[in-house]
């Protein structure tokens, strides 16, 4: 039987499908899989069922021999050097789809907390501060009517759109290809920076998109503005994001991802009232994150039957075509 590993704890029934294909061994220590636990046990191994935490690398690659898939439970591959992947003749798959709608609503919670300044408020509550009723005493902006722009126009984009419509926004994006979205308008980033109450980053991370969102790119954003970065981290200039937030240049932050990840206790960001910052669970709803997993393993039992993976991603060494029937024990990828 193949040997699979597995980077971080699945629960058991999610696994099943891998079950008697596959000798499975599992990281379920908890935190993320240490290197030289990876570097141990991957070779031998024809498939790696990985998470967005572990750093894929030409390094990994050369002493994984033997490996010919990763599967990774996530839809961002930004921890993946894919081309290293395909000169390793390693197929990747990943999770596309199954989180859309839950990283979007995400995107919206973080927003209207953000924007209406409900951390705060549960603060003052709970720190024995709510005095009687004020009616000038912590108003913030709307979020209905505001003008919010999408820095990405992807599934997630797209899902972030459909609810912006709901709250009667107007609606402009970027997009890296040509789309036409209903009731949106495309334009360039710095128009989008200038006109928008609420900036999203919905993009994946690579080359083009990393810091983006620096320093002249905040100063265009009006100073009322909430930057909302749903997608990772590194797309935003930390640095010049304390520095904006410090000198009052845009109105706040909502932050699911940041650089570093995990984010220290004592950094900058998480001193200002109106930087809300959440553990990167865009996707974590009991749901979104059961179909990540379980696409992440049908993506890897079909490569291991040379089957087309449901998800493959291109830019890796190629997925089967073949027709194996699935029973008995799967052929040794080619
Ligand atoms: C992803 O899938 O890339 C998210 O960041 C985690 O859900």
């Amino acid at each position: 039987m193949p040997r699979v590993l597995v980077s971080d704890f699945i629960p058991g029934d999610l696994l099943d499908p891998l079950a008697g294909m596959a000798e499975i061994e599992m990281w379920d220590q908890g935190g993320r899989a240490p290197r030289a636990w990876l570097l141990k046990h991957l070779p031998g191994c024809e498939g790696w069922l990985s998470m967005l935490s572990d750093d894929i690398d030409a390094e990994l690659l050369d002493a994984a021999q033997g490996l010919r898939v990763i599967s990774q439970m996530s839809v961002g591959v930004d921890n993946i050097d894919v081309s290293a992947c395909r000169e390793h003749g390693v197929t990747v798959g990943h999770t596309p789809d199954v989180l859309t709608e839950a990283t979007a609503d995400t995107a919206f919670a973080l927003m209207a907390a953000a924007v209406r300044r409900i951390p705060e408020g549960a603060q003052i509550v709970k720190s024995g501060q709510w005095g009687p009723w004020d009616p000038w005493h912590f108003l913030s902006g709307d979020l209905h009517g505001a003008t919010i722009g999408i820095v990405g126009m992807g599934r997630i984009g797209q899902a972030i759109a459909r609810r912006a419509r709901g709250f009667d926004m107007e609606v402009v994006y970027t997009a890296r290809s040509r789309k036409e979205i209903a009731d949106a308008t495309e334009i360039d980033l710095h128009g989008l920076l200038r006109m928008s109450d609420i900036v999203v980053i919905s993009v994946g991370l690579d080359g083009e998109t990393r810091g983006m969102i620096g320093r002249e790119e905040l100063k265009l954003m009006k100073e009322t503005a909430f930057l909302v970065n749903v997608a990772r981290g590194p797309i935003v200039d930390t640095d010049a994001l304390v520095a904006a937030l410090a000198a009052g240049v845009i109105g706040g932050a909502a932050l699911d991802v940041t650089d570093p990840e995990p984010l220290p206790a004592d950094h900058p960001l998480l001193e200002f009232h109106n930087c809300l910052v959440v553990p990167h669970i865009g996707s974590a709803t009991i749901g979104a994150r059961r179909a990540m997993a379980t696409l992440a393993v049908a993506n890897l039992t079909a490569y291991l039957r040379q089957q087309p993976m449901p998800a493959w991603l291109p830019g890796s060494a190629q997925q089967p075509q073949g027709d194996y029937p699935g029973t008995g024990p799967p052929p040794l990828a080619g």
